[in-house]
């Protein structure tokens, strides 16, 4: 299973790269507001830290103007994949996108439909907002373990990937693991959470003062 960073903030990448467990980064525009500057600028960064995909997302309602600024980011670096909404101008946009050979995210996905569209039309990707629909509570782990399941059943969706994202917490990582989405991207806070336990800190300690009494002779 692949993990992405869902962040726009440099020093959080890098972090998460020294650790070894980072294939890629997901932004927004939401992410991107955090840190601000030049959206290109970012982008071309996060591309020179990760080899992995770096999703930028297109603002454009139309098709039109999703292809001219995804273009414009695929020029940034080899490893952008555009970002495009769930709507029907987006999956013309992915299949336009899918015909020049750009890789492509589907964003915003909320139904196992919504999903199976976007992989049809063409998207690498599909990014089904788990946290979200938790929010307003729904089950958001549905809409994975959905997907999952219809993409078991079709070898022409092998050029897509179900992304879970808007991961809340390390246990939505370990449910869309066993649903069997193939990426989580989640913020570095919660890749931290996923290495901590409350009997891993208790026996560092206990190890710590051992190996203290044993050289102290106490
Ligand atoms: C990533 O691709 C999504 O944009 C992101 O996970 C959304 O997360 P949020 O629901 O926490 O904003």
């Amino acid at each position: 299973m692949k993990f992405f960073l869902d962040t726009a903030d440099i020093a959080e990448i890098k972090t998460g790269i020294a650790w070894g467990v980072v294939d890629g980064v997901t932004t927004n525009p939401s992410l991107y507001a955090k840190v601000g500057g030049s959206y290109e600028e970012l982008l071309k960064e996060i591309c020179g830290l990760t080899k992995g995909p770096v999703s930028a997302e297109v603002i454009a309602d139309d098709a039109d103007g999703m292809v001219a600024e995804g273009r414009a980011f695929a020029k940034i670096a080899s490893n952008i994949v555009v970002k495009v909404p769930m709507t029907t101008a987006g999956l013309e946009a992915i299949s336009r996108f899918k015909a020049e050979g750009i890789k492509t995210n589907c964003t915003l996905i909320f139904t196992a439909n919504q999903g199976l569209m976007a992989a049809k039309a063409g998207a690498s990707l599909i990014s089904p907002f788990v946290g979200r629909l938790d929010d307003i509570s729904e089950d958001g782990m549905t809409v994975i373990r959905e997907l999952a399941e219809i993409f078991q059943h079709y070898d022409d969706l092998d050029h897509c990937e179900i992304l879970a994202a808007s991961i809340r917490h390390p246990r939505h990582v370990t449910e869309s693991a066993l649903c069997g989405a193939h990426v989580a991207t989640m913020p570095l806070k919660v890749l931290e959470q996923m290495t901590k336990h409350p009997l891993t800190d208790k026996g560092i300690a206990q190890f710590k003062a051992d190996w203290s009494k044993a050289k102290g002779g106490k």
